[in-house]
């Protein structure tokens, strides 16, 4: 019985290559794009930076998103190869059982569980947070402690439960709504950037990086202080060049889900070719926009004075653009929805793609005989995103968010190196440059971004991988179907060819 056992690569095609299970691959590099745009850009872009300049970089925030974009550009380019080289569905998660081995995939799927997860829960909150700006402004205000920062986030939960039911009839339904949701949610941002460089005081650029001020809570140790600055004994504070770093690995929140194009492999026309410029053009895209918001963003309204909940509707408030605002709050609540319902079917899938392989119970992967969608899974989903998004409180969320996505990125860079020396047989059309220098830079440059997250985040961290390694020790290290070689129950094999894995197609047709 051996941790380190592989599935190969050639099982993992196998379990879904039944002729007629198969799905239709009918995906191009285009669609791969739209959707990768459509799943990245969310809460991130809308909410977080605002309090990211606000708090820690100030209009230096522009230099934040680029770090955390060079740290994707490089992990993305190793998740492309492994895609190029595996296009089987389940993402990283396969990746890392194909290469590294059973434990590690799972750390990797116990990962992207905590990615989706509390995603799906931070975004909600952060749709909340927009549609209090539009009833508001609509002049239906609601109660302060049933909304976004309140007792529990109503509108939050209602969200989640509505988006659950969707997945669980059916995800084709809801692929359809998500493309209309994507042109908004672009035409809001590209809005954003026009409209807002008429309103740019050149005068909020100085000072350009604020100098380094001690943080609210200073007094020698503070368990929001970036793991780093404790490490290296130095007192807690924000701005200068440490806050536009542990800027970077807070903002790194607004590109993920580029990631989730990768878990599109078995539905890519031509995935050798598709889903690298796929991967690789929707995260061009998305940095593109983010530095245009940031630096329009900090330059219509001083850094100290930014909203840190709705920052870019209050912008425009700030410049008494009422009407601005409105649309802009309105196209935010539509293009969040689709991020949290991308988050949630992930969610769904990641789940799905691990308790086939029998880590995780095969019994909840049990698919409705009406619906033909794991609606356990489904349930559960939403049950503990609605109650995560409804009862926690904003701003620790995202950086558990991203100490998980990063870990599995660090997993995908050393599994991409693994891979090409345990088989340099498999034709790979999408090959990492300079291999193994970057892929091992790109795992340094992660780690360092979750060293820059609070030590709180990393404590809580920590418990949820002991969690993660509780469970795999009780269940999963014995009845792992390739320790037991039990078949795939004909349902699970069925469902994964109807839809539970995924559709992003489905609303073009
Ligand atoms: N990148 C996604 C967002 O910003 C998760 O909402």
């Amino acid at each position: 019985m051996s941790v380190f056992r592989t599935k190969s690569i050639e099982q993992s095609i196998a379990d879904t290559d039944e002729p007629e299970y198969q799905l239709k691959k009918s995906l191009t590099a285009l669609d791969l794009t739209v959707f990768g745009v459509g799943v990245v850009i969310g809460a991130g872009i809308f909410t977080l930076t605002g309090r990211v300049a606000h708090q820690m970089t100030g209009p230096a925030i522009v230099i934040s998103f680029v770090v955390a974009a060079v740290c994707c550009a490089l992990a993305a380019m190793c998740y492309a190869e492994f895609a190029s080289t595996v296009p089987v569905s389940g993402s990283a998660y396969t990746f890392s059982y194909a290469s590294l081995g059973e434990v590690f995939a799972w750390i990797i799927g116990w990962d992207l569980i905590l990615e989706m997860f509390l995603g799906a829960s931070v975004v909600a909150q952060g749709w909340s947070a927009y549609l209090g700006v539009l009833l508001g402004k609509l002049g239906v205000p609601l109660p302060a402690a049933i909304s976004y920062g309140g007792v529990i986030d109503l509108p939050a939960v209602l969200l989640i439960i509505g988006l659950g039911v969707l997945i669980t009839v059916g995800i084709k339904e809801s692929m359809r709504v998500n493309l209309v949701l994507v042109a908004v949610k672009l035409f809001i941002v590209l809005f954003v950037i026009l409209a807002g460089l008429m309103f740019i005081n050149p005068a909020n650029y100085t000072p350009f990086i604020p100098d380094a001020a001690p943080s609210a809570a200073t007094a020698g140790f503070s368990w929001t202080q970036p793991l780093l600055q404790w490490l290296t004994g130095s007192a807690p504070t924000a701005f200068g060049w440490s806050g536009v770093f542990a800027g970077a690995a807070l903002v790194f929140f607004a590109y993920i889900g580029f990631d989730v194009v990768a878990t599109t492999a078995e539905e890519a026309k031509n995935p050798q070719k598709d889903l690298p410029v796929g991967i690789i053009a929707s995260l061009t895209i998305c940095t593109i926009l983010y530095a245009a918001v940031a630096t329009v963003v900090t330059g219509m309204v001083n850094y100290t004075e930014i909203d840190p909940k709705a920052a870019l509707a209050s912008a425009f408030v700030h410049h008494g653009q009422s009407w601005m605002a409105t649309l802009i709050s309105a196209g935010a609540v539509a293009g969040l929805t689709t991020v949290v319902l991308t988050l949630m079917i992930g969610a769904t899938r990641i789940i799905f793609a691990m308790s086939r392989d029998n880590l995780l119970p095969i019994g909840i992967a049990k698919v409705h005989p009406r619906f033909r969608t794991p609606w356990k899974i489904s349930i559960i989903v939403t049950a503990v995103c609605a109650l995560t998004a409804g009862l926690t409180p904003i701003g620790v969320l995202e950086e558990m968010v991203n100490i998980g996505t990063l870990s599995a990125f660090i997993l995908v860079s050393i599994a991409v190196v693994v891979l090409r020396r345990k088989r340099p047989d498999l034709p790979r059309a999408f090959k990492v440059p300079f291999s193994p220098v970057l892929p091992i830079v790109s795992a340094l440059i992660c780690f360092y971004l979750t060293l820059n997250l609070s030590i709180e985040t990393w404590l809580r961290f920590l418990i949820w991988m002991a969690i993660g390694f509780a469970i795999y020790a009780a269940y999963g290290v014995r009845k792992a179907r390739l320790a037991t070689g039990q078949a795939l129950p004909h349902d699970v094999q069925q469902a994964m060819s109807e839809g539970v894995v995924k559709r992003p197609s489905d609303g073009s047709k």
